[in-house]
């Protein structure tokens, strides 16, 4: 079945707070915390979701102005490898410069490999690191910070 990416909407907190929780299990964000979040202004996020609402992955961002940052970003782990965390990704680029946006901020866990890779594979350089500033099972990883350029 293809899966499609398509904008969140309101109705998708359940599926969403689903999704997290299995991508993030030791920090799982609640419907009631990812509500929150989105109702920031400037966020707004993906999904990528099957024709019956399997839901595969999720990208949630935040733009101000000329700048956005990803606030969390997770792809089902039995769906991981198969390109859906590169085409969420995708979309966000495209659409946030088509919003206006010139950069695009994150946050990755430095011993995060997949991640850093994929960051890496789609053109995003490291600005700076904060020291023990993600949580882990066991113990603060430090964080590296991320950016790319959008648009021309
Ligand atoms: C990071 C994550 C979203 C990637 O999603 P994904 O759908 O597996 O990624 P893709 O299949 O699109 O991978 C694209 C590229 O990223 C890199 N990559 C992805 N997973 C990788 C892995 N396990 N090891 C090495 N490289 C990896 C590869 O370059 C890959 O391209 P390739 O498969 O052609 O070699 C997913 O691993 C995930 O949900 N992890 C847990 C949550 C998380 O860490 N989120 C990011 C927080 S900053």
């Amino acid at each position: 079945m293809t899966a499609e990416v398509r904008p969140l909407a309101a109705t998708d907190l359940d599926l969403l707070a689903g999704l997290h929780r299995d991508c993030f299990p030791h920090d799982p964000w609640n419907r009631r915390a990812l509500a929150e979040v989105l109702a920031m202004p400037g966020a707004g996020g993906w999904l990528i979701a099957e024709a019956g609402e399997s839901a595969l992955g999720f990208l949630l961002v935040r733009r101000a102005a000329d700048e956005a940052e990803i606030l969390s970003f997770g792809v089902a782990p039995a769906h991981r490898r198969e390109g859906l965390g590169g085409r969420l990704l995708e979309t966000a680029l495209a659409a946030l410069a088509a919003q206006g946006a010139a950069r695009l901020f994150l946050e990755v866990a430095i011993d995060n490999a997949a991640a850093r890779r994929l960051y890496e594979r789609l053109g995003f350089l490291q600005v700076g690191r904060r020291a023990g500033y993600l949580s882990a099972p066991d113990g603060p990883r430090d964080a590296l910070v991320l950016a790319r350029r959008l648009g021309p």
